[in-house]
């Protein structure tokens, strides 16, 4: 998918070497999170039909879900002390997206939507992989 030439950096969901945590299967996973992420905004921005945008949205949707059981997984096989807090997170993160897609489809695709994935999903990410990711990203590096 060539851009237009037009780069607009507005909404742009990313994953950059700063947010590794140092576990390769979560970082992986992070940085399919970030580039369906940014698909998701992309299309949103570029007005694709909610048809599209529906089936990006359960995409990323059932990723998570994926995304987050993996880490508690881990969580729970080396009694991550942490394990309460880093749950809530993500079962808050998952409410939230439920709403969100509740959202999408009563209105469809509306600026408000936008702004709101752009900062739910993009933002929460880079706030969530930041702290909490990263503190269990280093527990479990100096369990091995
Ligand atoms: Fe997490």
């Amino acid at each position: 998918m060539a851009g237009d030439g037009r780069e607009d950096s507005s909404m742009r969901a990313r994953w950059t070497e700063d947010l590794s945590v140092g576990v390769d299967v979560i970082d992986n996973q992070h940085k399919e999170l970030f580039s369906t992420a940014d698909s998701l905004l992309t299309a949103v921005e570029r007005n694709e039909g909610r048809g599209e945008v529906t089936k990006m949205v359960a995409f990323l949707e059932e990723y998570v879900e994926t995304h987050f059981k993996t880490e508690e997984t881990y969580m729970k096989r080396h009694n991550y002390p942490d394990y309460p807090t880093h749950k809530i997170e993500h079962t808050t993160f998952i409410s939230d997206f439920y709403d969100l897609r509740q959202e999408l489809d009563n209105n469809g695709v509306t600026p408000e939507l936008t702004a709101r994935i752009a900062n739910r999903v993009g933002e929460w990410l880079v706030n969530h992989i930041g702290r909490m990711d990263k503190a269990l990203g280093a527990f479990l590096r100096e369990r091995r």
